[in-house]
């Protein structure tokens, strides 16, 4: 009898560690922020994409409330994806990668921590893996200065893919990222800058994501969607998560 409970009372142990740990595997969380502005935190690392907050109408934060941050990752030169990163990565000391035109004006503005990237192999890094992929998109900065090319991030985080598309139309390159075996999709879907519902489908038939958080829509009346409808869309093909800014997944 005594033995059984011991028996009971280890397995609930055991059964505990392992839940334990495989919530640790899958210890990445990603915050939506409004528009294509993300925070991803993941191997106690904090990181930003396109950190556009403080003329976002969407925005679920301020500047003001970041007080950490160590990774800022750039998709493209448009305003409304540069956003904030200067004036982050000064407040907190926080890298900023970016494409090497994006990166030589960044230090233009005084950021000091920039690091280029390029299409390639990608990157190792202390949180993880960061590859930087094909968007079909420009890139210019305000003032007509050359952002080099747009492009997507693909991230591996303790073995979690996180794939954000920057902005793009649909593209056959979209094929590729299949062997990437993308566990979540961060995908435009607002249409008339980036693809719309109807592409987006289709890239998610390109892609197979696990799941798609739909971002780029409803920010400016241009870009209104009803996300809503891409569940029917999808069907069974991908979990469609649809977020407020300020949630997490
Ligand atoms: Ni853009
Ligand atoms: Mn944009």
């Amino acid at each position: 009898m005594k033995k059984n409970v011991v028996f009971a009372v280890l397995f609930v142990i055991i059964f505990s560690m392992t839940a334990i740990s495989s919530e640790g595997a899958v210890g990445v969380k990603v915050t939506w922020l409004g528009h294509a502005a993300f925070k991803i935190e993941g191997a106690g690392k904090i990181i930003y994409v396109d950190p556009y907050i403080t003329n976002n109408p969407m925005a679920a934060i301020k500047v003001d409330d970041i007080d950490k941050a160590d990774y800022i990752f750039i998709t493209h030169g448009h305003g409304d994806h540069i956003g904030d990163s200067v004036a982050i990565s000064k407040k907190t000391g926080a890298v900023v990668l970016a494409n090497g035109e994006l990166s030589e004006w960044l230090k233009t503005q005084g950021v000091e921590k920039v690091q280029t990237m390029y299409f390639g192999g990608g990157s190792n890094f202390d949180f993880g893996h960061v590859k930087m992929v094909y968007a079909l998109h420009g890139s210019t900065i305000s003032g007509s200065v050359n952002g080099g090319v747009a492009a997507g991030f693909v991230f591996n985080i303790g073995g979690v893919k996180i794939y954000h598309a920057g902005d793009t139309g649909l593209t056959k390159e979209m094929e590729l990222l299949a062997d990437e075996k993308i566990d979540i999709a961060l995908l435009p879907v607002g249409g008339h800058f980036t693809m719309d519902l109807k592409d987006a489908v289709r890239a998610i038939e390109f892609i197979k994501p696990v799941k798609v958080i739909p971002m780029h829509y409803d920010t400016f009346p241009p870009i209104k969607a009803d996300v809503r409808q891409l569940v029917e869309l999808v069907g069974k093909k991908a979990e469609i998560v649809i977020l407020n800014p300020g949630e997490s997944m």
